[in-house]
């Protein structure tokens, strides 16, 4: 595929659902009495990995396109499965599943891609094995032969769920993926289980668990649960992911002469960084029709061209915006004036080292950009050219990239393009749906 920077964008569209909340519906369903419909569920390959681990844990699930019908059997009527859970290239299903697995009487395997055998699972195994669960990593060479194993940290690895008591954890890391193992490990303990992050992350596991009915409590960057709740099936629509609305809301910023209504956006607050932003950077941003839809805050988002300068991206607004940086960093190139992005050193640990891979790409068009320890400094301004653009296979590299091949001189091309539909099936359909 050849991006080149012939177009500007105008017109609707509404982005698929969000991949957080779709993972979580499954999740959540699997576990709870009767049925689960979800509504707009995202049919990217990490929902799909979830679903799959999900059926092998013995959980009808019917897949019907954007509805998806999960007939859960409570919190106890997983069933141990005869082969290894494949989680793919999710971080999310690897570290969520294992929360629950953790209060299972079974033992089970988990593997995934090149990617995840390589992103750091002790930031789970630590509090889960406080809790009473054991884990087992094994050489990667080697498995399923399971042979040798090894204190790796990574996947493959074993969980033994074990009987679980519970703890009030202090997280190094504002992560929602350890805090949901933990809360969901906490759903199978003898007593109250918290965690307490050093800055709150996205919500979802509180907003949703609790709309199942567990006894979930959150005060700032503490959330509590109690065990043992009846958790019942419920009906969800998954708002658009703002992950996704991002590469618009960048598209349009960027792109002269463009205008682009975005529909059905979800605005959680620990989300919706990416907004924030985009206006501190002058960006031209409108949204409208704000609503709330199954708990989660939703609005339409208006986006028009305009005159961007630098911004400091830092501190507590990291977590609101950890996935959207690299299409920030692209943003910054065609900014006046330097962006400076810090404390975001979670970066190095995601589908890949996004302070590398942003840095060699950006520069690679030419860009002015700096790699730091916890993040980049990038001085706007400079014309990008295209150039061939290593992806590292990471879907949010493929629609940073993108985004930046269509307002640089030349031709851009991607190694890989195919990656988007971790996240974003339709991404490249859709660009073009606006494409004037
Ligand atoms: C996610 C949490 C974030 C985010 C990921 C999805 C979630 O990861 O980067 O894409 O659904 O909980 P961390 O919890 O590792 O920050």
């Amino acid at each position: 595929m050849k991006i080149t920077n012939n177009y500007s964008f105008h017109g609707e569209l509404s982005v698929p659902g969000d991949k957080s909340i779709s993972h979580r519906g499954i999740m959540f369903g699997a576990i709870s009495n009767g049925l689960t419909e979800i509504t707009n569920f995202l049919q990217g390959a990490d929902c799909l990995s979830t679903i799959s681990c999900f059926q092998k844990l013995g959980i009808l699930i019917e897949n019907h396109g954007s509805s998806v019908l999960v007939h859960g059997k409570g919190l106890h009527g997983l069933s141990a499965p005869s082969q290894i859970l494949d989680v793919g290239n999710s971080g999310t299903t690897t570290r969520l599943i294992s929360g629950i697995l953790a209060g299972q009487s079974f033992e089970t395997a988990l593997d995934g891609d090149h990617s995840i055998r390589k992103r750091p699972m002790q930031r789970i195994f630590t509090p889960l094995s406080q809790m009473g669960a054991s884990f087992q990593c094994w050489d990667q060479a080697s498995f399923p032969a399971r042979q040798e194993c090894c204190d790796s940290g990574c996947a493959p690895f074993t969980v033994r769920g074990g009987h679980l008591k519970g703890i009030h954890y202090h997280s190094q890391v504002a992560s929602a993926q350890v805090k949901s193992a933990i809360l969901l490990a906490g759903l199978y303990a003898e007593d109250e289980t918290s965690v307490t992050e050093p800055v709150l992350s996205r919500n979802h596991t509180e907003l949703m668990l609790s709309g199942f009915g567990a006894c979930i409590t959150s005060d700032g960057a503490t959330a509590s649960i109690r065990p043992e709740p009846v958790l019942n099936g419920q009906n969800i629509h998954v708002p658009g992911d703002i992950s996704s609305a991002a590469y618009f809301i960048a598209l349009g910023l960027i792109t002269p002469h463009s205008e682009i209504l975005i529909q059905n956006v979800g605005v959680n607050p620990t989300r919706s960084g990416i907004l924030d932003t985009a206006l501190a950077m002058g960006g031209n941003l409108t949204l409208l029709n704000k609503r709330t839809v199954s708990g989660e805050p939703v609005a339409d988002i208006l986006v028009k061209s305009s005159h961007l300068h630098g911004a400091v991206v830092g501190g507590a607004a990291i977590p609101t915006l950890i996935d959207e940086i690299p299409v920030i960093a692209v943003m910054a190139a065609f900014a006046e004036g330097a962006t400076v992005i810090q404390d975001a050193q979670e970066l190095k640990v995601k589908e890949s080292d996004r302070i590398a891979v942003v840095t060699e790409n950006l520069k690679a068009m030419g860009a002015s950009i700096v790699p730091t320890e916890d993040g980049m400094v990038i001085e706007g301004g400079r014309p990008l050219k295209g150039a061939r653009i290593h992806t590292c296979q990471d879907h949010r590299i493929a629609m940073s990239f993108t985004v930046a091949g269509l307002n640089a001189s030349g031709e851009t091309t991607l190694d890989d393009e195919n990656c988007a539909a971790i996240s974003y099936p339709s991404f490249y359909e859709d660009i073009l749906t606006l494409a004037k």
